[in-house]
């Protein structure tokens, strides 16, 4: 079949889908906990699409084109049984992959049940391993040991190659990321530095907390050499380097300094049942209303398709315009759609 494409011929590869929009942590940059306190009302559970109606949807998100599917929250460890919809989810012919992103804080007792269920690959989150950064960066919730129990746990059920996803902030966390290198170099696991973005409204982001990955690079590179990988997997963010000295992999994903907007071929599903076409997209497409509705396949299909025929997002590659012609420009929160 010919992949739907949008309006500056991407094809729909990518369903990331979020399962919940709770979370254990309250990084400052995504949940700060002035804001998201006891009394924050999340949606409630009706609010969220059900196993079988995600199901449902990535089903036809995969007879649309979809490749790849990626849960996602707040924390999507957190939405009860997650394994029995990772176990729905695998079962799609199709989907040639299957992943999740996690904090990591709940790993150790989720790994077995995530591996047996069919999930095939994890990126887990790690900001820093200096105790007292990381738990600033958790809003006071995490702690380092549970998230390398987590990783450790993970291997042990038989996750091979596992991603960790560190966000860089200038003057936070960017003095403890030589550590990140010399812990995870000589693994398996591939550790990536995310420049920090403009994601939702609450992050008070600015350009001065960004580390362009190309900084990034020469801090390494001063003590461990590195060499670019040429090819990334299909749709994926990071560039990929090695270690000359054959001691693994290293990647960056630069979306602030080197948008990768041209390629884009994800698409965003919330808990509530709406989609996405951008990360920085003020709007979604409810899905659930129809679904609940009785929409058939074909007519599903149909939204479907004509959301993605009439993309033209590419936020990252317009940030500095957008964000000077429209200071206010009012984003969908990260914590809704899982980054
Ligand atoms: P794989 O390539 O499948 O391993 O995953 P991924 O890199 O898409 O997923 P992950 O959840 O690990 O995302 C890595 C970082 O890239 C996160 O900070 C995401 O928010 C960011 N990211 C993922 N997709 C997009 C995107 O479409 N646009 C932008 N600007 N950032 C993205
Ligand atoms: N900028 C970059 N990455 C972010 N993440 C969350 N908020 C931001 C942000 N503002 C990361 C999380 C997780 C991934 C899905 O997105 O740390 O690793
Ligand atoms: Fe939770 Fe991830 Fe947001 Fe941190 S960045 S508050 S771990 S959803
Ligand atoms: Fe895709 Fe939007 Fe991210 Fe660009 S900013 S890569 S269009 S999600």
């Amino acid at each position: 079949m010919m992949p739907i494409l949008d309006q500056i011929h991407r094809p729909l590869r990518d369903l990331r889908i979020s399962v919940i929009d709770r979370c254990n942590h309250r990084c400052p940059y995504c949940m700060p906990s002035e804001k998201f306190h006891h009394a924050y009302q999340f949606l409630e559970k009706e609010q969220w699409l059900s196993f079988e109606e995600i199901e449902r949807l990535a089903r036809i998100f995969v007879a649309l084109g979809v490749k790849k599917l990626r849960l996602t929250g707040g924390e999507p460890l957190l939405r009860p049984r997650i394994d029995e919809l990772i176990r729905a989810l695998s079962t799609i012919n199709g989907a040639e992959d299957l992943a999740l992103t996690t904090n990591g804080s709940l790993l150790t007792e989720w790994a077995p049940r995530l591996k047996a269920a069919g999930l095939r690959r994890l990126t887990v989150s790690l900001d820093s391993l200096d105790p007292a950064v990381f738990k600033q960066l958790s809003g006071d919730r995490g702690k380092v040991e549970d998230v390398l129990a987590g990783i450790q746990a993970a291997e042990q059920a038989g996750f091979q190659s596992i991603k960790i996803n560190a966000v860089i902030h200038r003057g936070i966390n960017d003095h403890t990321l030589l550590d990140l290198v010399r812990h995870f170099r000589g693994t398996v696991h591939v550790l990536r530095f995310i420049e920090y973005m403009d994601v939702g409204n609450q992050n008070h982001w600015d350009y001065k907390y960004v580390v362009p990955s190309s900084e990034i690079i020469r801090m390494i590179e001063a003590e461990y050499p590195l060499r670019r990988l040429e090819g990334t997997e299909g749709g994926e963010t990071s560039e990929r380097y090695a270690f000359t000295d054959g001691q693994g992999e290293i990647g960056f994903v630069s979306s602030v300094s080197q948008a990768f907007c041209g390629t884009c071929s994800r698409l965003r599903l919330s808990a509530d049942g709406k989609m996405y076409t951008c990360l920085f997209a003020a709007s979604g497409t409810d899905l659930r209303e129809h679904v609940r509705q009785g929409a058939s396949d074909t007519f599903l299909e149909h939204l479907i398709s004509v959301a993605w025929m009439r993309r033209e997002d590419r936020y990252s590659e317009l940030r500095s315009q957008i964000r000077q012609s429209n200071p206010k420009f009012s984003k969908v929160e990260m914590y809704h759609i899982g980054g």
